[in-house]
């Protein structure tokens, strides 16, 4: 049955909110703080004073940051009201569902919504991860429930995206863009799709890494170093999903396995057994990282990465760089010789007072393969004679050395070249001889998801980048990290990957070429 609701527009006054948990205190504060009155029922009176406790503390936090005065602190948890049951809503303009993420529980609310609520009265899911559709389907009135999400926590990140469903009035979706921005957040508009944009983008990225840390590729260090020393992320992938929680992530990456099939979405064996262990993350104390140990840990709640693999040798005085490396887009044919990336290397050591020589035949400390993003160290050191003491260098970021052994690279040569970095003033990780090496085979991958997407017409470029950065605390978008990496490279590394992997997951888009010959959308490529 359509309902109008296009009335009430910028006019809701009064919301509710149901379930008062992790998410549901952060929703009143915003809510509250942004002048609404809120209604708040909780099944669980101790969860309820727990909500309650905490929406004061952050109001509290706020007065003594100069943030808000007392009697603005006083005015705002004034609004909040808590209800003994559902009737208390019976005038929200809006209320906002924030119980457990299961669909029969979810139905419940809506029905037990309906039954109150005036007819035009909008009904918000936050939900993360369930179908939208599916929540609002047997609602009495399945036009006035439109998908809220926000992000953790929502106080403080600046996203909501607003899902529509097919039976979504457009009035009530024109309702709930105007509140998120009311309240100060940024609203994407999205349709009813697995994952909506962040959680589809960001899940499949996180299993990558879970795939690289199983498979050998690479330590959990040096994955989450290349991807907070060299690209430039807040946290690794392994950091963040003991933040998110094993168990949440892995609930996610199921649904978006059933949506879209596929080897990105497929939880890795060990995402699965670790949750299945309990080891959840953070909440648990440890997940890949352990935080349970005051002893173990670095700074109080942070993961313990020290390296204990990566010993202290002495940086080689000489060392010879040997060419070719291979050229980009040649991954799976034989390698060409690459003289710039040789020179380019040479000169660096020089300037760091090693002697350099790219005579094979001159007996030096080490030998350094030129390489490029798509790899390929043994051919070329084993041409050189040198494949017991050759090793890969791949310089992706002016930070970050990609140290990349052969099959036949020996301990001593490994060592080196990691001292070889570190006197170079860079940071080392180890990646395997593989396309798209370390940082390049998680990033390229992420930002061909993010191309994958605007190329469906799901959501545009520059929603991407709203949702990546406000909602997930990237300081650049994927757009603007394939900007700045360059289409055309991501391209080649991205075909080298499929190349090497046989796997379409990696298949270059055809926008991602386009945008290779035509340049990203200018709003992009110009955006902050
Ligand atoms: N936790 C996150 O980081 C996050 C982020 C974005 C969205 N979400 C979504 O928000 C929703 C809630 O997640 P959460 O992490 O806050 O869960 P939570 O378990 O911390 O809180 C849910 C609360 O709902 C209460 N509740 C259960 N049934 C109820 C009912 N019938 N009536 C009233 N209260 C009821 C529970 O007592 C509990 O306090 C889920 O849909 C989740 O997917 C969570």
């Amino acid at each position: 049955m359509a309902v109008t609701v296009v009335s009430l527009g910028m006019g809701i006054r009064s919301a509710g909110v149901v379930g008062l948990g992790t998410m549901g205190a952060g929703i009143a504060e915003v809510l509250a703080m942004a002048g609404l009155t809120v209604t708040v029922v909780e099944a669980d009176p101790d969860a309820l004073s727990r909500g309650i406790a905490i929406l004061d503390g952050s109001l509290r936090k706020a007065v003594s940051r100069g943030r808000l005065t007392e009697d603005e602190h006083k005015e705002i948890a004034g609004r909040v009201h808590p209800a003994p049951t559902m009737a208390g809503m019976a005038d929200a303009d809006l209320v906002v569902e924030v119980v457990p993420e299961q669909l029969p529980v979810k139905r419940q609310v809506i029905a037990e919504l309906d039954q109150v609520l005036r007819p035009e009265a909008i009904i918000a899911t936050n939900t993360s991860s369930l179908s939208v559709t599916s929540i609002a389907a047997d609602s009495a009135h399945p036009g006035r429930v439109v998908g809220m999400h926000f992000f953790n926590p929502a106080p403080v990140m600046r996203l909501v995206e607003v899902v529509t469903t097919v039976l979504t009035d457009p009035g009530a979706a024109r309702a709930v863009t105007a509140l998120a921005g009311r309240i100060g957040k940024t609203p994407v508009q999205v349709t009813d799709r697995a994952g909506f944009v962040a959680n589809a983008l960001l899940l499949p990225y996180l299993n990558h890494a879970v795939w690289l840390l199983e498979t050998g590729y690479a330590s959990r260090e040096d994955i989450d170093l290349a991807v907070t020393t060299g690209i430039g992320l807040p946290m690794g992938p392994l950091a963040l999903l003991d933040l998110i929680g094993l168990d949440t992530s892995l609930a996610i990456l199921e649904v978006l396995e059933r949506e879209f099939g596929g080897t990105r979405y497929t939880p890795a064996p060990l995402l699965r057994r670790l949750a299945d262990a309990g080891r959840t993350g953070r909440k648990s104390g440890r997940g890949f990282y352990d935080y349970g140990h005051q002893e173990t840990r670095g700074a109080a709640g942070s993961p313990d990465q020290s390296r204990p693999d990566l010993a202290a040798v002495s940086s080689p005085g000489t060392v010879t760089v040997i060419g070719p490396g291979a050229v980009a887009g040649t991954a799976g044919r034989s390698a060409e010789p690459h003289p710039d990336r040789a020179a380019e290397l040479g000169s660096l050591f020089e300037a760091a007072g090693i002697s350099v020589t790219s005579n094979p035949a001159h007996p030096t400390d080490l030998g350094i393969v030129a390489i490029g993003p798509e790899g390929g160290v043994l051919g070329p050191a084993s041409a050189a004679g040198r494949a017991a003491d050759a090793v890969g260098l791949h310089l992706p970021y002016q930070n970050l050395a990609e140290i990349v052994p052969s099959q036949l690279t020996s301990a001593g040569a490994l060592a080196a070249a990691v001292a070889l970095a570190t006197r170079l003033g860079l940071t080392a990780v180890r990646s395997a001889d593989r396309p798209g090496l370390l940082a390049g085979a998680l990033l390229f991958a992420h930002l061909r998801d993010a191309v994958a997407m605007v190329a469906d017409g799901y959501a545009t470029p520059a929603d991407v980048d709203t949702a990546m950065t406000l909602g997930c605390g990237y300081p650049r978008g994927p757009m603007r990290l394939l900007a700045e990496a360059g289409a055309g490279k991501a391209a080649d590394v991205l075909s080298a990957m499929h190349a090497g992997y046989g796997d379409p997951a990696f298949a270059p888009p055809p926008l991602l070429r386009e945008y290779a010959i035509g340049g990203l959308p200018v709003q992009v490529s110009g955006a902050s």
